[in-house]
């Protein structure tokens, strides 16, 4: 039985460590990741270079089923070409939230996420696992950090790639993209009802990865 298959979900907003998190309590368990921000992040770059318009939530939807998407050994194949460098593009997050502010678009999305649930488990990483796509999963994390935390993490990020970033600047991109995810009327951005809140400003990796696995051990289902 699919419902038999143990879930995870960790929502929260951009640079909250969400994708980070996920890795590691999966990496622990030996669990599958679904990272569904790489489902909006993809097909807002499809639409984008069909040259659909991104506010045609139609349009944009019609184009999923067409796809064709493979994930392997870290990489995102998009009809046979790697776009991995590419999906990390802050202008690819933008045309993601974007796209997945249209109702259509998640609903053409719904069923590709609910395939990731495999044997032994599954750890998935979003805005809406808890709310829309796992609302039975039986421990939901919703992650925050504050907003000078998650600005001061993405500037990192970038300085050790090599690039050059403005702290102020990465700070107003993500408060603007959170404001629309949390804003959208379809599945926003919000912690489920059943979720426990866990704000990592001042935590490690390895301390929010030992909390989260051993709430798991309190209320996994077997
Ligand atoms: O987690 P991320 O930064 O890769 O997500 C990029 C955007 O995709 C995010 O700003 C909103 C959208 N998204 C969504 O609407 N629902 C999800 N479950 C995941 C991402």
């Amino acid at each position: 039985e699919i419902e038999d298959i143990p879930v995870i979900t960790i929502d929260g907003p951009t640079a909250s460590g969400k994708g980070t998190l996920t890795d590691e309590v999966a990496k622990a368990l030996g669990y599958h990741v679904l990272d569904s921000g790489a489902l909006y992040r993809v097909t807002g770059l499809a639409a984008s270079r069909a040259g659909i318009d991104l506010d045609d939530g139609e349009a944009v939807a019609a184009l999923v089923p067409t796809l064709e998407l493979r994930f392997q050994d870290g990489q995102a194949l998009l009809d046979g070409e790697d776009v991995s460098a590419d999906l990390r593009l802050e202008a690819t997050g933008l045309m993601a939230s974007q796209v997945g502010a249209h109702p259509a678009v998640r609903r053409a999305l719904h069923q590709l996420q609910l395939d990731f649930r495999q044997l032994p488990g599954l750890v998935a990483d979003g805005r809406d696992m808890g709310t829309a796509i796992f609302p039975a999963a039986p421990l939901k994390v919703f992650l925050t950090a504050s907003a000078a935390t998650r600005a001061e993490r993405r500037h990192k990020q970038l300085i050790s790639k090599g690039l050059s970033a403005n702290i102020e600047g990465l700070r107003a991109d993500l408060e603007a993209r959170d404001a629309r995810d949390k804003g959208r009327s379809a599945s926003p951005l919000q912690a489920a009802a059943d979720a426990i809140e866990l704000d990592n400003s001042a935590q490690t990796i390895e301390q929010s990865r030992d909390l989260v696995l051993s709430w798991w051990r309190d209320r996994r289902p077997f």
